[in-house]
């Protein structure tokens, strides 16, 4: 099994032995344009313990760095901090293959495991704040349910100051490179937002609260080391303050125009609406649903104030590819957005309201009547569009000039 891969050291006990995939384009949803890596990591205390598995078909990646370092029969414990089968998909086998003393994971993450697999192996469920010893080293886990899943914890390595946080702080990014400040950070901190806009969002408030129970436990982290891309060692602060505001939500002057068009009617209005954004003093992002993934308008919804949606009528509904987008927003849950509808239409025109539907669901306050067009808008039409765009500007800056809610 050994030979091809290599397990790298990440800090004095600790080795990175996870797998790169660089074709993964897709994620339940999200475009996974770089790829993304699964990190599994081996910890050579007294009782070698594997933190994390890999997706079922890059086992053997795994094993081969994981062979590069030690025997694999000599894991004595598998911690499993996230049931989701991209974590624990080769679970099963690797515990036929190593027999380890203890696969361990929360009192949820048990439960979901047995529920995926059907174990016949029986599971230690470790409480929040609980510990286990390796020997020479310990292991403290503290539970963060729903982040992203109910099962979700992390695990903290006193003695190497590393934190192994699962899902959070991690990125769809697959590179040679595993340390943070070894890749651009226009790239990270890029790939950083997207993932916590299609992943984490839904649980902002529990990101929060999440980070305040570390920093009242008191743990230092010098590396965190996410289940997805790179390992943090130089921009631990910054990520812990993103995720922190990317949790408030705070308002800003920015919105996003997101439409899709049948013969451009819709589209006009969209650049027209854009304009009177910009024009009002705040910064437009217009979105064709036709060209843009779903997953990429997530990412630029994270740091938006404002959501304008335009489709045209299509069969008496919504165009496909602004439902697909709507129902996704939903899901992903966007808190304290403002916005507005509009679009076109030959002869029956629900989709504006269907829209606006959507957006009172969202919770997105509306700034006004949204604009229906029948066909072509004409010169007045287009002009009610660029002040639609001037209200929603007004509206954001008078938000962002109110204390944060
Ligand atoms: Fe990377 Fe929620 O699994």
């Amino acid at each position: 099994m050994s030979g091809t891969f290599a397990a790298l050291k990440i800090s004095d006990h600790v080795y990175w032995v996870g797998a790169i995939d660089w074709a993964l384009r897709e994620f339940h949803g999200y475009l996974t344009s770089r790829g993304t890596t699964y990190n599994a990591y081996l910890i050579l205390a007294d009782k070698i313990t594997l933190i994390d598995t890999v997706k079922a078909p890059f086992q053997d990646e795994m094993l081969s760095r994981i062979a590069s370092v030690v025997e694999p029969s000599r894991i004595a414990y598998i911690i499993s901090n996230h049931s989701e089968m991209d974590h624990t998909g080769c679970l099963p086998e690797m515990i036929e293959l190593v027999k380890p003393e203890k696969v361990v994971a929360s009192v949820m993450g048990v439960k979901a495991l047995q529920e995926h697999f059907h174990f016949r192996h029986e599971l230690v469920a470790v409480k929040d704040g609980e510990s286990l010893s390796l020997g020479n080293m310990n292991l403290q886990f503290m539970e963060t349910r729903m982040l992203h899943w109910p099962d979700s914890m992390v695990t903290y390595l006193p003695e190497e100051r590393l934190l192994f946080s699962q899902d959070g702080f991690g990125m769809h990014l697959a590179s040679s490179e595993r340390f943070d400040d070894e890749i651009s950070e226009d790239i990270l901190f890029y790939e950083a937002a997207k993932y916590y806009a299609n992943i984490i969002m839904p649980f902002a408030p529990v990101v929060t609260k999440a980070l305040e129970k570390l920093q009242k436990i008191g743990w230092s982290a010098s590396r965190i080391a996410a289940d997805h891309g790179p390992i943090w060692r130089s921009g631990i602060a910054k990520i812990i303050d993103l995720y922190a505001k990317w949790a408030q939500r705070a308002p800003t002057k920015k919105a996003v125009i997101l439409y899709d068009t049948m013969w451009q009617s819709t589209a006009r209005m969209a650049r027209a609406i854009a304009e009177g954004v910009s024009s009002g003093g705040a910064t437009a992002k217009v979105m064709s649903l036709g060209v843009s993934h779903r997953s990429d308008v997530a990412t630029e919804v994270l740091d938006a104030g404002a959501l304008v949606v335009g489709s045209p009528t299509l069969n008496n509904g919504l165009f496909p590819t602004v439902a697909d987008g709507l129902t996704y927003l939903q899901g992903l849950n966007p808190r304290h957005l403002v916005g507005a509808a509009f679009g076109s239409y030959g002869w029956s025109g629900q989709a504006v309201k269907q829209i606006e539907n959507i957006l009172n669901e969202m919770k997105v306050e509306l700034v006004d009547k949204g604009i229906n067009v029948r066909y072509v808008p004409t010169a007045e039409n287009l002009e009610e569009c660029v002040s639609l765009g001037r209200r929603v500007a007004e509206k954001l800056k008078e938000k962002c000039a109110q204390p944060t809610p």
